[in-house]
């Protein structure tokens, strides 16, 4: 029955709370784990020292307040008792009674005797007692009240004095007390802040030593996927939870290396075996071709796209093979000083002879402050970036218009050189930018011109050669139309000595 009555309760104060707390609970989720952390000591060390703090002001108030009210009821009453044994035995006078009271405590007091108030002060009078205390100490019993007088807190000891038929009223100012607890407050306050900081620091150094194997992680990780596949976790002995992370860690990395190598050598195997039929093929190809004339016309023609065809087929084994042999880690980068004006001339120039001859020659235009600057690259694979380049401006953009070479921006402190080469053909859209540096995509671009002769592998291998020179390579618009495809490769930093 009860379970009846709370059921439909749970789903609405559930949805309640997923309301009203969705924005700090977002909050929350998006800070990273360290601040959660940090925030969850912190958060702890204030719980804490809200406990100790709160439990010491009460115990120490309690106590200092008990204190101090029972040595003004100990000293009223008797006060009272000399003053009632004073009016019974009336051979003294009032007034001089009351002055023989001790008044350097700072309490006050009034006497209410036959009808007539007798105060200590001039200032006190019964009227500014509480009315409740006053009432029970006329019924006849003794009472203690804490009121306010003047602004100022105090407590109050009434005395029924039954034997004179007179009361008698001591006040005490307890400012004094409040002040040692306000005191007291505030250092407990300022412990509380101290001990929620350094709860907080606790936390993010505790935080930030657990987090470090993940930060170990993450950057071994972004080095493999940036290539570097021999990347691997130290194996820590310190932790013996961490031992698990690392091992398996380690183990999927050294599978993922095998299985991308056994794919890569596959390639390099299948290109390798597709070489000596290619070459058998190619022979006897252009054996047939010699003997071109004695063929029929029809027989001519399936010769022409027989031989168009294998060219092609040749073209896309030898770059298959050369980029299986950056995947396989076989492949050598013989690295050489060389001035960057120069290396641009003549790759241009050696290029060139291998684009068609119907385009025109690009304008080679070397900016001047990069005379005596030296770049440490493979010149052949360089000379096949820009052959590359070149036959695709040639290909894609009616030619290459013009190669330039400056000056780029500096890459984690070093200088680099670009060299760009530029076409005013239609360029290539933003989509599809990232695309062609991939294997084996081709363009719309490549549908055009009776360009269908490619592969797609040209700017794929163009890209593997920059990445081995530790270069960038780019894909923009050239100023009045056109692609503009950048070659972004650093100066070198001993260029003097070693060139
Ligand atoms: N200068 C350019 N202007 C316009 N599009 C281009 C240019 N260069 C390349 N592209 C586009 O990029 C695609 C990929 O070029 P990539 O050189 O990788 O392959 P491909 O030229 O088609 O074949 P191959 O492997 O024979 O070089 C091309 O198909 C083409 O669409
Ligand atoms: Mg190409």
């Amino acid at each position: 029955m009860t379970d009846a009555a709370v059921a439909p309760a749970t789903p609405a104060r559930a949805g309640w709370l997923r309301t009203h707390l969705r924005g700090p609970l977002d909050l929350w989720e998006r800070l990273g784990l360290r601040a959660r952390v940090t925030g969850l000591f912190a958060f702890g060390a204030l719980l804490l020292s809200l406990l100790m703090g709160g439990l010491a002001f009460f115990t120490t108030s309690h106590f200092l307040v008990s204190d101090q009210v029972n040595a003004a009821i100990t000293k009223t009453g008797a006060e009272a008792i000399t003053l009632q044994t004073a009016l019974i035995s009336q051979g003294t006078s009032i007034k001089s009674e009351l002055a023989g009271i001790d008044s350097s405590s700072g309490s006050q007091s009034v006497l209410l005797y036959q009808g007539n108030e007798y105060p200590s002060t001039l200032t006190l009078s019964s009227a500014s007692l509480p009315r409740d205390l006053l009432d029970l100490v006329r019924s006849g019993t003794p009472a203690t009240q804490n009121f306010v007088l003047d602004g100022r807190p105090q407590v109050a000891v009434g005395i029924p004095l039954p034997a004179a038929h007179a009361r008698y009223f001591a006040i005490f100012d307890l400012t004094d007390l409040e002040h040692t607890l306000h005191v007291l407050a505030l250092a407990l306050a300022l412990g509380g802040l101290v001990t929620t900081v350094l709860g907080g620091v606790i936390g993010r150094l505790a935080s930030g030593r657990s987090l470090r194997p993940l930060t170990a992680v993450s950057r071994a990780a972004v080095a493999i996927a940036r290539g570097d596949l021999d990347t691997r976790l130290r194996a820590t002995t310190e932790d013996p939870d961490l031992t698990g992370l690392t091992q398996s860690f380690n183990m999927m990395v050294d599978q993922l290396q095998e299985r991308i190598e056994r794919d890569a050598r596959f390639t390099s195997d299948v290109s390798h075996e597709l070489r000596s039929p290619l070459t058998t093929l190619s022979n006897s190809l252009n054996v047939l071709e010699a003997h071109a004339d004695e063929l029929t016309p029809r027989a001519q023609r399936a010769l022409e796209l027989l031989g168009a065809d294998l060219r092609r087929f040749e073209r896309m084994v030898a770059e298959l093979l050369e980029i299986s042999r950056t995947d396989t880690s076989a492949a050598e980068v013989s690295l050489e000083f060389v001035d960057a004006g120069e290396l641009v001339r003549q790759a241009v120039a050696a290029g060139t002879r291998t684009v068609s001859q119907s385009v025109p020659p690009p304008i080679v235009w070397v900016d001047p402050v990069l005379d005596g600057t030296i770049l440490s690259v493979d010149k052949r694979r360089f000379e096949r970036i820009m052959a590359n380049l070149l036959e695709n401006a040639a290909l894609y953009g009616g030619g290459a218009t013009r190669v330039a070479a400056e000056h780029g921006p500096d890459r984690r402190g070093l200088a680099t050189v670009v060299v760009a080469v530029e076409d005013h053909g239609p360029g290539v859209e933003l989509g599809e930018r990232r695309r062609i540096f991939e294997r084996f995509y081709r363009g719309q671009s490549s549908g055009r011109r009776g360009a269908s002769t490619g592969t797609g592998l040209g700017l794929a291998l163009v890209a593997e050669h920059v990445r081995l020179m530790g270069g960038l390579v780019g894909i923009e618009d050239a100023p009045g139309g056109g692609a503009r495809f950048t070659v972004e490769l650093p100066v070198t930093e001993d260029e003097g000595e070693d060139a």
